[in-house]
């Protein structure tokens, strides 16, 4: 193949810039066809570097003017590099560029959105916009102006404060931003466009008054404030959880609906996917509002770990990803509901985190080398990356964790470090030695812990003995591994005292519980202490017991999850064997004990409990996988427990109705989570009058939550006819094809769906005036949202992985870390059977082959392939 190999940059050839940035003045002219950007640089070479050329960043610019010290300047340009030799010591450089933001598909430096012009400059979008030194580690204090036509663009901002604002000719004004903070690049923001805005206030602990405000498309401003007060939540719960408050005079939330990621926590301006701010009981859902709550807080956490502490380089990025997500997940489930929380984010990791980290894409939480960062945005480095800081604290407990942040802050505030300055802080601040924990940072890969449990009754002790390994690791020596534990008698009770952390440091190691009368059950990695497969040879008796009586309720959840998964994957390889899989009285007898129990367990948690392990989690338990047998499978066991347990999911569905008005609380959100649940068993029962029911919620829901769960019950029916089924997918989207963020789980509930005909569905959609292949939401809900269709993207006949190398291809040019994601749908291709994978094989070298593939798609397809 004609085509150069892009470099791969690596870890270990960090070096410290030859130039700092002091401060930074940027002028932009924003007109029709182009925006011209003038920028001014305070150079100052890096005394303790020794001395070299200053080689600026660049992409996709039109250089227009070039001058040192206000003197036209010599310089080599090539299209991504600005070199300027003999330079003094200190000086100004002027660069005038320009850029083209209508023409910016990638939506990746500044680029238009609908009627507005936004930036994303994580992590290397400011060189799109000007010439610059776009790393991380070089930190310059910005003003910037803006200058623009008033009618079209009457609200014109950047990151920090407003200091002057005036008029112009033709009908154009402008605007001078002051950020006072000094910070990387990557956090730079402006935004100029017709935005409607809500304001509010916050008082910080210390009395020092912040101006907030959200600004959204005309028209939305009723859909944001369950988003403003999230973020007035987050403010509180950051100074009471960590003493951290807000340092800013503005915090400006603005929300696009054209953005790749999820949020940007730019400098007090952050850019929000309208996904994470618009909210209203008719529009959206209560895992909706969470996520609202989550991602604002998120984002506003990374005021402090990432903006005030950042990242050395790209490396880094776990740094302030794994501790801000650890940081939201917290808030969560204060906010909410704490032990659901664990549950559904160890759900999250499982369906992500452990395939990718099985997978050709598997990278340490701090990678040691990339193609391109755009790929390293990861479940490994945000969530994988928020076990490990979540394991520190497990180690040293809560108190010492926080005293650790204070630590971290006292030495680094103002610098850009790396995730050793970070543990470092925490050994201080703890005395816990952290050298064997660093393998987390270093090492790829899910480990293994087998427990093998010995009761020895002369001794009256009980033995543990753990065994740990991960082959994905460079080597074989142990990882440090928090193992919580508690032991229960066979008659259901706590054994007292026998609750620890065990701290598991050999490759095999092994821990004597004394004064044990008689053989215990054992509860290993409650709260899930460790991101870690844990196996233990459980008889379905004790994981009944456990399900009923442990008192941890992840550990509870995840025996029921261990009894369904053994079902499942048996009742599979009876499937693919010709034969009718049987189901036992007593997994039946336990989900009827679940529904029984509701009340004191709580709605939340049954639900939870009843939902049984998705199809991608249990694929990554089979050496091989047959999808059409899992899938028979997994629906037959939600088949089979609808008929033994129509009673109990009528009886519930009737009870749990919720008669107050509609508040996204987690109590509320609880009952209809198990209602609609009941509703969702219920309807594998080929029954009309089921069906509507179905449709009369789904008709008479005066919430989101509530109507879409019916229409996604209704829409997985694979009967020749079910009229319900039609006409509650056409007039939700009759009503709501004015609102983008109901139209994409229109679009995601027909992507999703069990149905065979699923593909054929989506390729139509594809030409459907709700889609738009430019539009990353729609792109998501309708694209990779099929190709983790697992049942339907690895269909047998490769059709699945035709569509989706076409789409990639089609997308490729156009938005390279988007396409890239859906290239990721191909990850685990090698685990199915050798016909499908033939199919992956052949759809992966199209890809491959493709004059000018983009490097983001090759670096994935080419580790697919390797
Ligand atoms: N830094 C953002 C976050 O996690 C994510 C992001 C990365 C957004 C790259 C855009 C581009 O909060
Ligand atoms: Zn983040």
């Amino acid at each position: 193949m004609n085509r150069e190999t892009p470099p791969t940059i690596y870890l270990k050839d960090y070096t410290p810039p030859a130039w700092w940035i002091d401060t930074v003045d940027l002028d932009f002219v924003v007109e029709t066809g182009a925006t011209t950007v003038t920028a001014r640089l305070a150079l100052r070479r890096n005394p303790a570097v020794a001395a070299q050329p200053l080689v600026l960043d660049g992409e996709d610019l039109e250089t227009l003017g070039v001058s040192v010290d206000g003197q036209p300047a010599t310089f080599v340009a090539t299209p991504t590099s600005l070199t300027l030799t003999d330079l003094p010591d200190a000086c100004t450089l002027t660069t005038v560029v320009r850029i083209d933001p209508d023409k910016n598909t990638r939506l990746s430096g500044l680029y238009r959105s609908k009627d507005g012009y936004f930036t994303q400059c994580e992590a290397q979008g400011f060189r799109r916009i000007t010439w610059f030194l776009d790393r991380p580690d070089v930190m310059s204090v910005y003003t910037v102006t803006l200058h623009a036509d008033k009618e079209a663009f009457p609200v014109l901002l950047a990151n920090g404060n407003p200091v002057a604002a005036g008029d112009e000719a033709d009908g154009r004004h402008w605007a001078k931003w002051a950020d006072p903070f000094r910070k990387p690049a990557y956090l730079f923001a402006v935004v100029a466009g017709k935005l409607d805005v809500l304001r509010d206030s916050f008082r910080t602990a210390s009395g020092r008054e912040v101006q907030l405000a959200i600004y959204v498309e005309p028209g939305k401003l009723d859909q944001c404030p369950h988003a403003m007060a999230a973020l007035q939540k987050s403010m509180k719960w950051d100074e009471e959880r960590f003493g951290l408050e807000c340092d800013l005079d503005h915090y400006m939330i603005v929300a696009v609906g054209d953005f790749n990621m999820g949020a940007m926590e730019n400098k007090g301006l952050n850019i929000f996917n309208t996904k994470y701010v618009l909210a209203r009981p008719d529009v959206a859902t209560d895992v909706d509002f969470e996520n609202i709550d989550r991602v604002v807080a998120h984002e506003y956490f990374h005021n402090w770990t990432g903006n005030r502490v950042t990242c050395r380089d790209w490396f880094q990025l776990s740094l302030k990803e794994g501790l801000t997500v650890f940081r939201d997940q917290e808030f969560g489930a204060d906010l909410h509901n704490r032990q659901t929380a664990r549950i559904r984010e160890v759900r999250g990791l499982r369906a992500a985190q452990f395939p990718e980290d099985a997978g050709p894409m598997a990278h340490p939480i701090r990678p040691a080398s990339f193609v391109e960062i755009n790929n390293f945005y990861t479940s490994t480095v945000y969530e994988k990356g928020a076990e490990v800081i979540r394991m520190i604290q497990t180690l040293i407990g809560r108190d010492a964790f926080r005293a650790g942040m204070d630590e971290y802050f006292r030495r680094h505030d103002g610098q850009a470090v790396t995730c050793e300055d970070f543990v470092a802080a925490m050994a201080a601040a703890s005395g816990f030695d952290f050298t064997q924990f660093m393998r987390w940072y270093n090492q790829p890969g899910t480990p293994k812990v087998v427990v093998d449990g010995h009761y020895d009754p002369l001794e009256r002790s009980y033995t543990l003995t753990c065994t740990q390994s991960n082959p994905r690791a460079s080597d074989d020596a142990p990882a440090l591994i928090p193992i919580r534990v508690a032991l229960f008698t066979e008659a259901d009770e706590l054994i007292a005292g026998s609750e620890r952390t065990l701290q598991l440091t050999a490759n095999s190691q092994s821990f004597v519980f004394n004064d044990i009368g008689d053989e215990p059950v054992p509860s290993l990695l409650r709260d899930f202490s460790a991101p870690v497969n844990l196996e233990f040879d459980y008889t379905p008796e004790q994981l009944t017991l456990l399900l009923a009586f442990e008192t941890d309720p992840f550990n509870a959840w995840e025996a029921g999850q261990r009894l369904a998964s053994t079902l499942i994957l048996g009742a599979a390889a009876e499937i693919a064997a010709g034969r009718t899989p049987q189901w036992p009285d007593s997994f039946t007898a336990a989900c009827r004990r679940l529904l029984q129990t509701q009340r004191e367990r709580g709605a939340a948690f049954v639900a939870e409990a009843l939902t049984l392990p998705g199809e991608t989690t249990l694929a990554e338990q089979l050496e091989i996988v047959d999808p059409d047998a899992l899938h028979a499978a997994r629906n037959g066991l939600r088949r089979h427990l609808a008929e033994q347990l129509e009673g109990e999911f009528s009886g519930l569905y009737a009870a749990l109705t919720v008669k107050e008005a509609y508040a996204p609380d987690s109590e509320q959100a609880g009952r209809r989570a198990l209602r609609n649940l009941c509703l969702s068993y219920l309807l594998e029962l080929d029954s009309d009058a089921l069906r509507r029911l179905a449709y009369a919620q789904f008709r008479e829901a005066d919430n989101m939550t509530d109507q879409f769960a019916a229409l996604a019950a209704l829409a997985n029916i694979n009967a020749a006819v079910c009229v319900q089924r039609e006409e509650a997918l056409a007039e939700f989207y009759d009503r709501w094809k004015d609102e983008a963020l109901v139209v994409d789980k229109w679009l995601q509930v027909q992507s999703t769906s069990r149905r065979p005909d699923t593909l054929a569905t989506v390729k139509a959609l594809t030409q459907h005036p709700a889609f738009d292949a430019g539009n990353p939401n729609k792109i998501y809900a309708l694209i990779r949202a099929f190709g983790a269709n697992l049942v339907r993207f690895h269909a047998a006949d490769g059709s699945g992985y035709a569509f989706m190398a076409e789409r990639i291809l089609l997308l490729h040019e156009r938005n390279p870390q988007v396409a890239s994601r859906l290239a990721r749908s191909f990850d685990r291709w090698k685990k199915f059977d050798a016909d499908r994978q033939a199919h992956a094989r052949a759809a992966l070298e199209k890809i491959r082959a493709h004059p000018g593939l983009v490097r983001d798609v090759l670096e994935v397809v080419e580790r697919a392939l390797g």
